[in-house]
């Protein structure tokens, strides 16, 4: 994060090589906070895609050369589906312990590379409903920050920001055609002009942060929620580093008729453990990959 926020974003040839440095240590801490060691691990889950196609490559040769030379099963995770699979992960023992899913689940995955609402009817199927017209919302929430001069990554930044405030002005929601899809560049269009002073006096940027917020919050959680009703769904998950908000966890929560999961917040945002996780569902489908499987940087979901 420290060297990604020098150039207000993910730099792909600096992700690749942080990716090559960090292999080794991060194996190496997770095994020792897991206590255990590579001898007790009976398969490697790696992430296929979608992503930038250096830092796959990264993990899936570590997880190939460790398969290979230990002779445990590969799996190939996708890791939309994967931010998936942290809405069941329990705090303790995953698996059987954690609690059970109910299908069809209506997934909103909500991160720096997608905002995709997903209508998952049992594991591994998935029925893509709607998805952004231009910015994922993560990424809005990166770019407005860094147009108002806060940090990167830039939801946390707003978030802190926002904290307490009330918004002000209200910003403009998207009409769009297909009634699950979002379109987020109009808005940080709009913040744009009005940080400009383009239309009329800058707003405090306290009430700008918490404005922003809001239209997205709203846009996402009534989508959401519509898509849900509209497909007879029997739970609503939101996953992603975006489901860490507050304002977004608590919108989604109050406003929902249905039950509602989202992960830990430490769970939302990129972690092995949602890999694990996917992972061994597919090993127990008896669905591992080969040791030549292929990164898929542009894979999707449903
Ligand atoms: O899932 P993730 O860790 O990586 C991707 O797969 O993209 O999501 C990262 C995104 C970033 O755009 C970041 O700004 C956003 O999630 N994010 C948040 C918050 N924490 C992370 N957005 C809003 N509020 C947060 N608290
Ligand atoms: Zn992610």
């Amino acid at each position: 994060m420290e060297l990604h926020a020098r150039y207000g974003g993910v730099v792909p040839e600096l992700a690749s090589r942080q990716h090559l440095e960090a292999m080794v240590p991060v194996l190496d801490e997770a095994l020792e906070r897991a206590g255990c060691t590579l001898r007790e691990i009976d398969a490697v889950a790696v992430t296929t895609g979608p992503g930038l196609a250096g830092a796959l490559l990264v993990g899936a040769n570590a997880a190939k050369a460790i398969a290979y030379a230990r002779g445990l099963p590969l799996v190939a995770v996708n890791h939309l589906e994967g931010h998936v699979y942290a809405a069941w992960l329990a705090d303790g023992p995953f698996g059987e312990e954690a609690p059970a899913p109910r299908f069809p689940a209506l997934c909103l995955i909500v991160s720096g590379g997608h905002t995709d609402l997903v209508l998952m009817t049992g594991h591994g199927r998935y029925r893509r409903l709607g998805e952004t017209a231009d910015d994922a919302a993560g990424e809005a929430f990166d770019k407005v920050a860094r147009l108002m001069g806060l940090g990167f990554p830039g939801g946390p930044a707003i978030e802190r920001l926002a904290d307490g405030i009330a918004p002000a002005p209200r910003l403009p929601r998207a009409k769009l055609r297909r009634p699950y899809d979002f379109s987020f560049s109009g808005l940080k269009t709009k913040v744009l002009r009005l940080v400009r002073g383009q239309e009329g006096p800058v707003p405090p940027l306290p009430e700008l942060a918490a404005a922003f917020q809001d239209a997205v919050v709203d846009a996402l959680v009534t989508k959401t929620l519509a898509a849900a009703r509209d497909h007879a769904a029997a739970e609503v998950i939101m996953v992603g580093g975006v489901a860490a908000n507050t304002a977004l966890r608590r919108a989604l929560t109050e406003r929902s008729p249905l039950p509602v999961r989202i992960p830990r917040p430490a769970l939302c945002t990129d972690n092995g453990a949602m890999i694990a996780a996917c992972g061994w569902r597919r090993l127990r489908a008896g669905q591992a990959a080969p040791l030549d499987a292929d990164v898929r940087p542009g894979l999707r979901i449903g």
